[in-house]
């Protein structure tokens, strides 16, 4: 293999980062990718901005040495949490040249798009809710658009747990719609701001207005990437392009397999690492 070139990384904390790389592998199925979850060590939601920051760099280092130039944060929290010490104060001593993404920007780039009101409310972790990124980076495009968040900290559990399709769930999804609702009546547009959501969606939709906007981030990533790597042909030209998929995760192998092939819509055939 030419070590000048290497697959892209797409990063989660678990399963949900697989909602995403669906939709990148549509739009851009001529590339290498190299997912990792860091299933051992999620939900990443709840834990301190330290910590997310500590994890998220571990495996973005570990990408590396997997040769990957190009690193997608699949993930909301660590996107919202330790993206910017990573490009700002990693990058530059680990190798200038490589570069890491986030989800939050490309999506904040284009939700207000979706509003006709201007009300668009965001489902989250605690930690993206708290770290008010999408507030922020919101603001920047749209700086007519009100923002109403709520966060949802039983979500990623259950979905983690196989728990998601079954009744027990509703409550959750109940609870936390409602609370978003009851912020603004106004809300018109409603951003699933946790990659791991999608999966949840058919309940979402229950719980929401039928004319409601329901806006899951794949294909708003996939087109974003699509772009970024038309316009930067210096780290295009790093990526392997040989339809080739690599799956790891930190957890045990069997419980991945199983479980991710309901985020991928695959059967997956995933490797175990340790950090
Ligand atoms: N899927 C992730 C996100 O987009 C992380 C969920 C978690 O680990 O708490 O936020």
């Amino acid at each position: 293999m030419n070590k000048q070139q290497g697959a892209i990384g797409i990063f989660d904390s678990g399963y949900g980062g697989l909602t995403i790389l669906k939709e990148i592998v549509n739009k851009l199925p001529q590339y290498n990718y190299i997912y990792l979850g860091d299933n051992a060590r999620s939900p990443y939601g709840t834990r301190s901005f330290e910590t997310v920051y500590q994890y998220t760099l571990q495996c973005v280092e570990w990408f590396f040495k997997q040769n990957c130039h190009l690193v997608i944060l699949a993930c909301n929290t660590a996107s919202a949490k330790a993206l910017k010490n990573i490009q700002q104060k990693n990058l530059p001593f680990i190798d200038a040249d490589k570069r890491v993404l986030g989800v939050i920007r490309p999506t904040s780039e284009i939700i207000g798009n979706y509003s006709n009101t201007k009300h668009i409310g965001i489902l989250a972790t605690n930690g993206t809710v708290q770290s008010n990124s999408y507030v922020i980076e919101i603001e920047k495009f749209y700086p007519e658009v009100k923002i109403f968040q709520q966060a949802c900290p039983m979500w990623v559990p259950l979905i983690e747990n196989n728990e998601h399709e079954n009744k027990g769930a509703d409550f959750f999804v109940k609870e936390y719609t409602q609370a978003l609702l009851k912020q603004n009546d106004k809300i018109d547009t409603v951003l699933l701001a946790c990659t791991h959501y999608p999966l949840l969606l058919k309940k979402i939709k229950d719980h929401l207005p039928a004319d409601t906007k329901i806006i899951s981030q794949g294909e708003i990533v996939a087109n974003s990437l699509a772009n970024y790597l038309q316009r930067h042909t210096e780290i295009e030209m790093k990526c392997l392009k040989e339809h080739k998929i690599e799956f790891y995760t930190t957890d045990a192998v069997e419980d991945f397999n199983k479980h991710a092939a309901t985020f991928y819509g695959k059967n997956i055939n995933a490797r175990h690492i340790d950090l």
